[in-house]
């Protein structure tokens, strides 16, 4: 399977000329560049004890002169396809939650263990140090990944991480086993230094976030006790520029549904039959174009009978995040921005729902000509919702409305593929004021609060089941490619990661 991807970039390739002389795999790389010269990278003001400690000043140091180790330990997590939603990726799904498993008992956890669910398995490890009075830290990510297609649109292998100037590329840099890492290391560089991190901590790292967590919910449901925590943590999301941290408060829910639509028993002779048999193809895409209305907002009835306007107040502080609306059309790719006009692109793509076909199949689609009056037409629509919203009910209203708006013609069938919930987190906890603290000394610059438009449908499970808030301290960036080609991280800020985590466990302690 690996040997696939591998064959596919035969040596020149990595000699484009567009990347050649700043492309340098890991190898080199670590060889031509002493561990100095990385440490650099991170925040480089002095800090100062009258907001950190000796503590802090110990494991912050080791941090520091670890980022060689880090790099290396992650390339090996990265060089693991462990691509959830695809059965041939099983044994190297096995392979990345042991890989994880040592690496949290490396890191000092004295409890870490492989625990099976009916997919793939969850990592949980215990570091209860602190006492029954210091507060518990969960921390949650996934060593899981987006399957890595189209192949051909990577300049760099996906599973062969590679280092172009400051980027880390390759599938799951950013999204989510880099980030996801930074805890491993920050809670490695306690124990290395004074022996434990000052609160207690927990790990719960899941295989199936790429794939909708079908077995997660039931994990925690069953597992309260084990799971009991004050508050969770979730380095999975991105902050707004390299040296402008942000804590996300607020991410979309989702539902997702596929389309088959039927037309003829079997294909037909499009010469035959054409202008008197309604082509499902045809069909399919009438229906998906009335699913907005000429204003860009979705047409199914009751669809925003949940959605609460946004409060002014509200309004007022997503409007000072700063936007650089051509950049942001440059980084899309795009001429111009599309939607609901009275409200502003943050807005849109964060704070309110939206509705996109994914995919769109039917007929014949290879090369060359085919005159055929196909019997099946198929698309994938996604919904991103806000956190009032719900799945299942939403799920429910595209079914009824696309039956309902089926032309007599034709016939059609919605499947439901899968969901998640949507939340907003508390900002005045505790917690939050340790973590914008923590940004604050490990990026030399104070957070700003952000909604994000993606989903991760554990925040509120973790509400739900658990009765904690959780607080989202991403490291990557706007235009870190997720789930696209060519995805990677910011090293550095990976790095800052590692020492804005130290400082938060600090802080909270
Ligand atoms: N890390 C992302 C979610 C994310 C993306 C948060 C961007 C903040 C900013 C996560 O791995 C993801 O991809 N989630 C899925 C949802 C899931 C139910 C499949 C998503 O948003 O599509
Ligand atoms: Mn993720
Ligand atoms: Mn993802």
């Amino acid at each position: 399977m690996y040997a696939s991807y591998k064959k596919l970039w035969p040596l020149e390739r990595q000699n484009h000329p567009n990347f050649s002389n700043i492309l340098l795999k890991i190898g080199i790389y670590r060889a031509i560049c002493p561990a100095s010269h990385l440490v650099i990278t991170s925040f480089g003001k002095a800090i100062s004890h009258d907001f950190t400690t000796t503590f802090t000043m110990k494991a912050l140091e080791y941090a520091s002169t670890h980022q060689v180790q880090f790099l290396s330990e992650l390339t090996e997590f990265l060089r693991i396809p462990s691509i959830s939603t695809q059965v041939e990726h099983k044994a190297d799904m096995e392979q990345a939650v042991g890989w994880l498993c040592d690496k949290l008992l490396a890191a000092g956890f004295p409890h870490a263990a492989v625990m099976p669910t009916p997919g793939h398995a969850i990592v949980y490890a215990e570091w209860l140090p602190a006492g029954p009075e210091a507060p518990t830290v969960l921390i949650y990510g996934h060593y899981d990944v987006q399957p890595p297609d189209p192949l051909e649109l990577w300049r760099t292998p996906p599973f062969e991480p590679a280092l172009v100037g400051d980027n880390l590329y390759g599938r799951g840099t950013s999204d989510d086993k880099g980030q996801l890492y930074v805890h491993v290391k920050a809670l490695q560089a306690f124990k290395e230094t004074v022996g434990a991190p000052p609160v207690n901590v927990k790990c719960l790292f899941e295989g199936e976030e790429e794939s909708g967590s079908t077995n997660l919910a039931p994990f925690i449901r069953q597992h309260k006790a084990l799971l009991a925590a004050d508050v969770a943590v979730i380095s999975d999301s991105h902050i707004l520029a390299k040296d402008q941290p942000a804590i996300v408060y607020g991410l979309r829910g989702l539902s997702y549904v596929e389309v088959e639509v039927t037309g003829p028993a079997g294909d037909l002779h499009s010469g035959s039959y054409g202008g008197a048999v309604h082509n499902p193809i045809n069909a399919l895409c009438a229906m998906i174009a009335d699913l907005h209305d000429a204003n860009g907002r979705v047409a199914i009835p009751g669809f925003y009978e949940r959605v609460h306007e946004l409060e002014p107040d509200e309004r007022a502080e997503l409007a000072k995040i700063p936007f650089n609306r051509q950049q942001w059309l440059r980084e899309a790719g795009v001429r111009a921005d599309w939607g609901e006009a009275e409200y502003t692109i943050i807005e849109r793509t964060s704070a309110r729902p939206s509705l996109d076909a994914n995919g769109i199949w039917g007929g014949y689609i290879q090369p060359g000509a085919k005159t055929v009056l196909p019997s099946k037409a198929y698309a994938k629509i996604s919904m991103r919702l806000v956190p009032d919203q719900q799945p299942a009910e939403i799920t429910r209203l595209i079914q009824q409305h696309l039956q309902a708006t089926a032309p007599p013609t034709i016939s059609v069938e919605v499947r439901d593929l899968h969901g998640g919930d949507g939340a907003i987190v508390r900002r005045d906890s505790r917690a939050m004021q340790a973590a914008f603290r923590a940004y604050t000394a490990g990026f030399g610059a104070e957070p700003i609060f952000t909604r994000a438009g993606g989903s991760i449908p554990v925040v509120a499970c973790f509400q739900k089941e658990l009765g904690i808030e959780t607080i989202l301290m991403g490291f990557g960036l706007p235009d870190d490619n997720l789930h696209a080609p060519n995805e990677k991280i910011y090293l550095p800020n990976l790095y800052r990661g590692v020492e804005t985590m130290i400082h938060f466990l600090q802080f909270l302690a």
